[in-house]
């Protein structure tokens, strides 16, 4: 028999993830449980709380690790050019479309899309969403044929999504599609134990980067900087870092 008898190590850290309080663990045990299924996971937290981070460990804890992982910024493109970045297109489906394009469903075939900022989709892409997310198949802008995509789908907001489908702002069968499993990343403020082992986690990076050597930073500094509120959590706190460097 070659059974793994030892214990899972189900709470420990995730490479790269800083962090040892009890809310962190519990996001590091939710990730370990599910990278290793095909479920869709909607990750929520405040800005700076590293959904990015967690989305990506994802990635590279599931069975897909060697397929394509593809993130798409859902805030950072109008809808017509989301749309065509998301299904692709063919030649001549609209203006500018001068040749037949891969979408990134596509792209991520085999692999693992990370649909960035969903709250910012329109109810009317949110229509094709539901039809990939539900029998993961598509058509390209402009074209009939269906293609037929084994991507897995892990999107991200900023925003409570129950409050924009109250709102009529996001269609609620989008968001139980997604929702299959909710990770929740607490803002820092709710784990405030983590912030000396940030600031050395950051420390020691931007030390190495810039080629200096601050040797430690005072206690007080540190009281001060676990009495802070962080409304960009933990990418407020690197840039302070790396500023302070
Ligand atoms: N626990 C952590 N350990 C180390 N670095 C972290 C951690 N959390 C966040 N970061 C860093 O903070 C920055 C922001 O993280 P990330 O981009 O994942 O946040 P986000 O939740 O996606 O934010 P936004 O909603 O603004 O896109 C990144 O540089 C990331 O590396
Ligand atoms: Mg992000």
């Amino acid at each position: 028999m070659n059974a793994d008898l030892s214990p899972p190590n189900d709470s420990g850290s995730l490479p790269g993830i800083i962090g040892s309080s009890e809310p962190m663990k519990r996001v590091y045990q939710l990730t370990r449980q599910v990278a290793k299924s095909d479920a869709s996971v909607l990750l929520l937290g405040e800005t700076g709380t590293g959904k990015e981070l967690i989305a990506n460990a994802i990635h590279q804890l599931s069975n897909r690790k060697s397929g394509p992982f593809v993130k798409v910024n859902c805030g950072a493109l109008s809808e017509s050019l989301l749309e065509s970045e998301l299904f692709g297109h063919v030649r001549g489906s609209f203006t500018g479309a001068v040749n037949n394009r891969t979408g990134r469903f596509e792209a991520a075939h085999m692999g693992t899309i990370f649909l960035d900022e969903i709250n910012s989709t329109t109810l009317q892409l949110q229509v094709k969403l539901l039809r990939v997310l539900q029998e993961r198949q598509l058509e390209r802008v402009g074209d009939t044929q269906t293609i037929e995509v084994d991507t897995r789908i892990l999107a991200a907001s900023n925003r409570d999504l129950m409050e924009l489908v109250r709102e009529g702002l996001f269609r609620e069968d989008v968001y139980w599609r997604l929702n299959v499993v909710p990770v929740v990343i607490p803002p820092l403020r709710e784990r405030r134990e983590d912030i000396p082992e940030l600031v050395t986690f950051f420390l020691n990076h931007y030390n190495e980067i810039n080629d200096r050597y601050v040797v430690h930073i005072q206690r007080d500094v540190v009281h001060a900087l676990q009495s802070y509120h962080w409304p960009g959590n933990v990418r407020e706190l690197q840039n302070y870092v790396e500023r302070a460097v």
